[in-house]
């Protein structure tokens, strides 16, 4: 197992009022107490200064505002020793309908965000997602590798796919100590209700039937964000300057088998769900192969049972409807605008 060759002491972490980068967050405020958070995010609507509510104003502090802003990250980067950008635009159906935000923020707020990694010397973490390998068929034996080629399918994740080869640019040309994760998708806590798992959830919770696209065969890997976290802090602390590490928990699953699960856990019958029109250019199947972050660094998943972690996540929505609530109303308009 690889040991520990940067110990950071003070990390910005652009995003960290969204649902994975708040995760991460808490998970350095619990686990690393000696580590001081600056949290950058322009708290657009996917961002909650709620997320990172109640941490010790000592360790973390939000600045708000946008990663594509030069002069402000001349401001908030001096004196950090990393940066762990998980800010981006996330959601692929508003990637379909508006690309102009995703091509901003996840393009041009990683080329900013890289060059002032580059005027300060200091260390740089890339959170980027499996989409960008593209999809697998439903049959095929094999999961994505770290050096399979490129093949996004939708603006969002071709924004992305672009953000990390300026990373790997970055690298090689400029010698940035840069390291980039490909995570599989995540479930868990403070998720926004526009995401597969909190919309099936909240729509239960709300007395609406949810929602499936197609035919419901596609394939996801589903990961706890919690898992994501560590691997993250992992990569960060011993990675190897210029890899990329793919992080994945074995957590293959069908969309409808997902519902079917969410359905039983909450007492309602296997078939109370709508069909609705499919999602343009929606990918099959995504697999992530995760040997080369067991091998290197030792990480192993912690959440390995699905049903545990999904009891958890929707006891966590039915514990904390104001959270949700204020997002669910406009969330479903737009779905229905969309026929969906
Ligand atoms: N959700 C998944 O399953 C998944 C899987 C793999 C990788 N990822 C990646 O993880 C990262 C976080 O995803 P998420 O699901 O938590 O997203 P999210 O939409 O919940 O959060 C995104 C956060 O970024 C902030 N933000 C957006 N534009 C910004 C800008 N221009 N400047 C500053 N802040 C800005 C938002 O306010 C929000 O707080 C993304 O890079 C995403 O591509 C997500």
């Amino acid at each position: 197992m690889a040991e520990v060759v940067f110990e950071p002491r003070n990390i910005v972490v652009t995003g960290g009022c969204g649902f994975i980068g708040s995760n991460f967050v808490r998970w350095v405020a619990r686990n690393h107490p000696e580590v001081h958070v600056t949290v950058l995010d322009k708290l657009t609507y996917a961002g909650n200064p709620a997320n990172i509510a109640g941490l010790p104003e000592s360790q973390v502090e939000l600045v708000v505002g946008d990663i594509c802003d030069a002069d402000l990250l001349d401001e908030v980067v001096p004196g950090h020793d990393a940066i762990v950008h998980y800010a981006a635009e996330s959601h692929n159906d508003n990637s379909i309908a508006d690309p102009e935000p995703f091509v901003q923020t996840n393009v041009v707020g990683t080329y900013r965000l890289l060059q002032a990694a580059r005027r300060y010397g200091i260390r740089y973490h890339h959170i980027s997602t499996d989409e960008v390998y593209g999809d697998l068929a439903l049959d095929e034996p094999r999961r994505f590798e770290p050096d399979d080629p490129y093949r996004p399918s939708s603006p969002y994740s071709s924004t992305k796919a672009s953000s990390d080869l300026l990373v790997r640019a970055w690298a090689r040309t400029y010698g940035l100590a840069a390291t980039i994760s490909n995570c599989s998708n995540n479930y868990g806590p403070y998720q926004h209700v526009e995401k597969f798992i909190p919309r099936q959830v909240t729509n239960i919770l709300c007395g609406i039937r949810p929602k499936l696209y197609g035919t419901g065969e596609n394939v996801r890997d589903w990961i706890h964000t919690e898992d994501h976290s560590r691997a993250v802090w992992d990569i960060l602390t011993k990675g190897r300057i210029g890899e990329t590490y793919l992080i994945g928990a074995d957590g293959e699953r069908s969309n409808i088998d997902v519902l079917r699960e969410i359905l039983s856990l909450m007492g309602e019958p296997q078939d109370a769900f709508d069909w609705v029109r499919d999602r343009p250019g929606h990918d099959r199947r995504y697999a992530i192969d995760p040997t080369k972050l067991e091998r290197e660094l030792g990480w192993r998943p912690v959440h390995t049972d699905f049903a545990e972690g999904l009891a958890q996540t929707i006891e966590w929505y039915r514990t904390h409807e104001s959270w949700w609530r204020p997002a669910k109303e406009a969330t479903e308009r737009r779905y229905a605008e969309q026929g969906q």
